[in-house]
């Protein structure tokens, strides 16, 4: 069904008008598209069955993938979990607001639809003055998975959003680029701590606050039994096909090269960091930014892949290696938009 998609500006959010409007669109179980510093979400009222129903068919989501619910005020939390660990309780007063999701078991307040039929619910409050105003205003916690159509990657610019939801959602709040990039951090404190999806809050940082070693489970293949069920299901793709390369300079640059000569037909590209651009100079090059520069990359890793649809490229050559944290978890995504594909030269 196509909807009227009404488009707002984050100085709309200030406006007496325009904000109880935005509000009720939410209190009454409407879609709104909102940017955070991570990436755009797709919001609903977290408390309101038939919102979450709407997400996961504006998203075309499978409904055993939970969402997760954002809060405004760190002290919500206690609102819609049956307990916070003490562990979980200074992770969040150490990084909230800001990149990182909890993932609690949840009380009789947040329906399973919301949760994908889990026990547990992910919650987050996020850094970013747009979405805190959202939820405040809309009195409501907002259950939000990443703004994408499902298995495309993640939104992190007016655009993309534009381009999966016009026509599919209530309203859309364009605030421009997002800051970091990637997904939020998920870390699972019903048990002992464990990363599920790696993000910009990394795991020495939780280590150093928690004083103990973390589990990390984020780079689990999706096979045989998951912890969370975003972990099964394809990510991130392009509709071209993806391969991370991984050799020596002049082995990789050979190999694209030799590629290019046999498939002919083929539209190719190279997605890189900066300091490649001689390397492959001829080729069909999208640069990331500075290698050295990880939160760079991370911010354009998403619009890069996003690009290869718009170029309608066959045949997407990632070359890339990690040097840090950061630089891990945007490999987690690479990883994930290849199928797990890697070609070692
Ligand atoms: O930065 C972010 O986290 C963004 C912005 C919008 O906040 N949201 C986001 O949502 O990335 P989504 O739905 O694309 O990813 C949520 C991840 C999924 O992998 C999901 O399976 C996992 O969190 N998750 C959610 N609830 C869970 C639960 N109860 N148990 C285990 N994993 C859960
Ligand atoms: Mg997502």
């Amino acid at each position: 069904m196509v909807k009227e998609t009404k488009i707002y500006l984050m100085s709309d959010l200030d406006d007496k008008d325009k904000s109880s409007e935005i509000a009720k669109l939410i209190q009454s179980g409407k879609l709104v598209v909102f940017p955070t510093e991570t990436v755009y979400g797709l919001g609903g009222n977290a408390l309101d069955p038939n919102a979450s129903k709407a997400i996961y068919s504006a998203k075309g989501r499978p409904s055993d993938n939970p969402l997760i619910v954002h809060i405004a005020d760190k002290n919500d939390v206690f609102q819609y979990v049956k307990s916070v660990p003490l562990e979980a309780k200074r992770l969040m007063d150490a990084f909230w607001p800001g990149p990182i999701t909890f993932i609690l078991e949840k009380n009789d307040l947040i329906p399973y639809t919301t949760t994908g039929g889990l026990k547990t619910v992910a919650l987050r409050m996020p850094n970013h003055e747009a979405a805190l105003k959202l939820i405040k205003q809309s009195n409501r916690p907002i259950a939000a998975p990443s703004a994408n159509i499902s298995g495309k990657p993640s939104s992190t610019a007016f655009k993309h959003v534009f381009d999966d939801f016009n026509g599919r959602v209530d309203a859309i709040i364009d605030g421009g680029d997002t800051t970091i990039g990637l997904e939020s951090t998920v870390i699972d404190m019903t048990s002992a701590p464990t990363i599920l999806r790696p993000g910009a809050i990394t795991k020495s940082m939780i280590e150093r606050v928690l004083n103990q070693k973390v589990l990390d489970l984020s780079n689990q293949l999706p096979t045989g039994e998951v912890r969370s069920p975003g972990m099964k299901y394809t990510h991130y793709k392009p509709k071209g096909n993806v391969t991370l390369i991984n050799g020596l300079e002049s082995h990789v640059k050979n190999y694209i090269r030799d590629f290019e000569i046999t498939h002919h037909n083929k539209k190719v590209a190279i997605i890189c960091p900066s300091e490649y651009e001689d390397l492959f100079h001829g080729f069909r090059l999208r640069l990331l930014g500075s290698i050295h520069d990880s939160a760079l990359m991370s911010k354009n890793i998403f619009k890069a892949l996003r690009d290869m649809d718009d170029w309608q490229m066959d045949e997407i050559f990632i070359y890339y290696k990690e040097s840090d944290e950061l630089g891990y978890a945007m490999m987690n995504r690479l990883l994930k938009a290849a199928g797990y594909h890697v070609l070692e030269l």
